[in-house]
């Protein structure tokens, strides 16, 4: 089982159901070393939602899985175009980030139903914003601040 309290594991490949179900409460730096090892665990086709509020780190977790999915380029924040499309290892990566979403039939104009036909890494900021069109098999993790403390996040990790 991969979870941020586990033990770092060697490079193979896990399906989703390999990722442990629960909260972590965690510092930037242990989120950024969970997202790494995801990053190098998952296995093409695999969509990955990130829930949580604006600051609460969706875009840092994202950034560390697409590294340990052995993306070179620098990974920035997709928010004005919607996505952003990387090589990684094993297969393409999407970045998605829907927050400037107006509606879900924009969703038809950056190519959502063909990239989640690719046998692809897709990384979705903001998945509530797709509404329906939200694919059933996702990974969902979800980030929460905790009080008024900059530096830890909760980590809540589920499949649905
Ligand atoms: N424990 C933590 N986990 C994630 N980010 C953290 C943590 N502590 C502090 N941060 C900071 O919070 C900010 C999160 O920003 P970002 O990842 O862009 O969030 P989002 O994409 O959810 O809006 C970053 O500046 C990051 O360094
Ligand atoms: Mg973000």
């Amino acid at each position: 089982m991969l979870s941020p309290e586990s033990v770092p594991v060697a490079d193979v490949e896990m399906p989703a159901s390999a990722i442990a179900r629960g909260s972590w409460r965690l510092s930037r730096d242990d989120l950024v070393a969970f997202g790494e090892r995801m990053g190098r665990a998952l296995a093409p086709p695999h969509v990955v939602a990130l829930s949580g509020d604006l600051g609460s780190g969706k875009t840092t977790l994202a950034q560390a899985i697409c590294r340990g999915y052995g993306v070179k380029e620098n990974v920035t924040s997709p928010t004005f175009a919607l996505v952003h499309a990387y090589e990684g290892k094993h297969s393409t990566v999407y970045h998605c980030d829907l927050y400037r979403l107006r509606d879900e039939s924009e969703l038809t104009n950056i190519g959502w139903d063909d990239l989640l036909n690719e046998r692809a890494l897709v990384l979705i900021e903001w998945p509530e914003r797709a509404g329906s069109r939200l694919p059933e098999e996702v990974t969902h993790l979800h980030l929460d601040h905790v009080g008024d403390q900059t530096d830890v996040r909760v980590l809540t990790v589920g499949l649905e």
